[in-house]
Formats: C-alpha cells, structure tokens, sequence
C-alpha cells in the first residue's frame, strides 16, 4: 500500500509541510440520499479538511475527495508535529468517511497491480520469426509496432491461392467473406478441397502467418489484427484471365494481395504475368482501395537450389510488386533462395531443418509450420 511521506520544515516559526507530488491520496465516496448530494460532498470535505475533486461522472451518488496539505495541517493541530509522517492520517480519514452517516460506503484508492497480457497462444514461445527469445534480434522485431497499437486493425489482406480454411478456429474471427472468392469452383467459399490427392494446405498456411488470431489456439499472425480474405485460383488450371481476375477482386475491400508463388523454379522458366494480369496489377496500384492503390506481395521463390534467380520471374520483377525474399534463423541464406535485384527485402524463413520451422496456424487439427515473412507489420508471404 502506498505510504504517505510528509516532510515537516520548521521555517521562521511556521509550519511548511512538503507533500511529495506523486503522493495523490483518493477516496470515492456514496451519497445515496437527498437531493443536494454533491453539497453534502462538498460539505464533508470541508469537514474533513480534504479537497473536494468533483462528481464522478456518469453516476448521480459518487464524488471524489482527495488528501491535502490541508487534510495534514488540520490533524497536526491534534497529532503533533512529531507525528505527521504518521500513515495512520490516511487511516484516520478512512475511518471517519467510512463512519460518516450521509456515506453509504467509501473507498480509498489504492494502486493496482496491472499486467499487460501476454499472448496466450500456446505455440507463440516457439514463434521465434515474431519474437525470438534465444538468438536475440534474429526475428521480425515486430513486438515493437504491435506495442504501439500496429496490429493490422483495419486492413484486409487477401490471400491468392488454393484456399483458406477459413472455418479454422484459429482464422474465423479474422476472414474477411466479402474479400474472398472461389475462381476454381466458382463460388463465394473459398475453402481448400482437402480430399485431393496433393497437399492445399499452403493458402490457410499463408493465411495464419499473416493473422491467425491471438487467442488460447496455437500462434499468432504477424498482424493478427488483420482480416483475411481467401481468392483460391491455385487448384485448377490457372490462366492469365484467372490470374487477372484474382488480382482485382474486390480492390477496394482487399488491401493488400500476398502471392505466394510463381512460374516455376527451375532455373529454365522466363515467364511473367500476361496482359490481362499484368492490366489488373496495374489498375489496382493504380486505383485500387479506393484510389491509395493495392500493394502486391510476390516471394522471391526455392529455386535457389536450380541456381533459379528471381530475375527471371516476372512477377516477382514487375514494378507492381513487392518482392521478399528468405533469410534463415542464423540470417543467412538458405540453400533455396533465390537472388534478384527484384528483391525489396528478405524476411525469416524456413531454417535447414524441421526444429527451426516456424509455427503459423491449425491445418484440420495439427499445428503445422511454414515459414513466413512480414512487411512493416502489415503482410506477409510464404514459399
Ligand atoms: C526494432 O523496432 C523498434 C521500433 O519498434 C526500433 O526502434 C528498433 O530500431 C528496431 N530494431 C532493429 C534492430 O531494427
């Protein structure tokens, strides 16, 4: 409990009493009856030698009293000098508040002991690319901004791919259904189809990097404050006009579009988007979001290991996009990156093996591990 530490200087044959300024003694006090209560509070201080502070807004019944030097001064005429340092002042003025007959009760306010939560998403400890306890500046830093209240409130990211498990616990606060849009079955829900022999997973992977809720499930998304909106488009035979129409989908819902993918990493392929793609990148940077322009994010792509350089891929070279590419936990390169002078920034990604892979969601009721990567806090990619 806070003490009162009240100095006495005898100066010139007066009393000088020194109340430290952070020491801020309050009462809350109920005045149920009559019609004039606040002139019944304003009495009682007076009374009491306390400082009227004012009616606690919005309820009719309580005010605000506060000890002063004049609350000190008054009780050193009964106490004595030698006594006003005395805690029992703060005791003694309880006690007749609490004694008083217009009070119903009063309560003295005293500090309380507030943590920040911390998340508790059981696999963020092992989030080591958001916050990494053991090799100490190797992750994102992005504890920082989401101090600050950056969080990704507000904005909406969708994912270009083959689905997002939207009905996950882990993503269902966050899915943006406006956003999203099925191009390979032609509907609304763009769910994964599970039962497929190949794995399409890697859309709700991408997704729970970007904002897996913070929650008591598994970890947290980068910007777990974020929407997430899923255009599937990667499940199918894929076209220029299928490319085209994802990247415009609903430009003013959807901020930002993480691209996961590309042509093909095997250090032969030269390809780019086609006219119709490449015309709908350039009017949602142009228009999009209501005339701020969509952001594209394009990875740089695993074909370090086929000597692939992104250089050759036109997505991830195009002036509309926003190219990452990996570092490994040690910030180095890992063995299937790719170089281009396309690349605007690298991020964590997977290490060289499985214990360093990074924790981003719940796929059908497994923790799964992807690696990630993060643009001023708001998005992400995935290779
Ligand atoms: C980490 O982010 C904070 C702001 O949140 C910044 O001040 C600091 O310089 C960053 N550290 C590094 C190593 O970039």
């Amino acid at each position: 409990m806070a003490r009162l530490f009240v100095e006495a200087l005898l100066i010139l044959g007066s009393v000088e009493i020194c109340l430290p300024s952070q020491q801020d003694v309050r009462w809350v006090v109920k005045v149920p009856a009559g019609r004039s209560r606040e002139a019944a509070a304003i009495r009682l201080a007076e009374e009491r030698g306390l400082e009227y502070v004012g009616p606690v807004e919005p309820f009719p019944d309580l005010f605000e009293l506060r000890l002063s030097r004049k609350t000190v001064e008054s009780r050193s005429v009964d106490h004595g000098i030698g006594q006003l340092d005395d805690p029992s002042v703060e005791d003694a003025v309880h006690a007749e508040l609490s004694g008083h007959p217009a009070v119903e009760w009063a309560s003295k306010q005293v500090p309380l002991k507030r943590m920040k939560r911390e998340f508790i998403d059981p696999a963020f400890p092992r989030q080591w690319h958001l916050v990494n306890r053991l090799e100490k500046g190797h992750d994102t830093n992005v504890s920082g901004v989401w101090k600050e209240g950056v969080n990704g409130a507000g904005v909406t990211v969708a994912v270009v791919d083959d689905g997002v498990e939207w009905r996950n616990p882990d993503l269902r606060n966050n899915y943006n259904a406006d956003g999203s849009h099925d191009y390979n079955d032609n509907d609304k829900d763009p769910s994964p189809n599970l039962k497929a022999k190949y794995d399409n997973s890697h859309g709700t992977k991408c997704a729970g990097l970007i904002a897996a809720g913070a929650n008591d499930i598994c970890g947290v998304g980068v910007a777990y404050g974020a929407k997430v909106a899923g255009i599937r488009m990667l499940d199918g035979m894929v076209t220029d006009l299928l490319e085209g129409k994802s990247f415009i989908f609903k430009a003013h819902v959807n901020w930002i579009y993480s691209c996961s993918w590309g042509p093909e990493d095997d250090g032969k392929t030269v390809e780019g988007p086609g006219y119709v793609a490449k015309e709908a990148m350039e009017l949602a940077i142009k228009k999009g979001r209501y005339g701020y322009g969509n952001v594209f994010v394009f990875a740089s792509g695993n074909g370090g290991i086929n000597d692939d350089n992104c250089n050759f891929d036109g997505y991830a070279n195009s002036i509309f996009t926003i190219t990452i590419g990996a570092v490994d936990e040690l910030n180095s390169m890992p063995y299937y990156a790719e170089l281009c002078s396309a690349m605007l920034a690298v991020t964590y990604s997977n290490g060289h093996t499985q214990g360093d892979r990074m924790v981003v969601g719940v796929v059908r009721g497994l923790t799964v591990y992807v690696q990630v990567g993060v643009v001023r806090g708001l998005t992400v990619y995935v290779q």
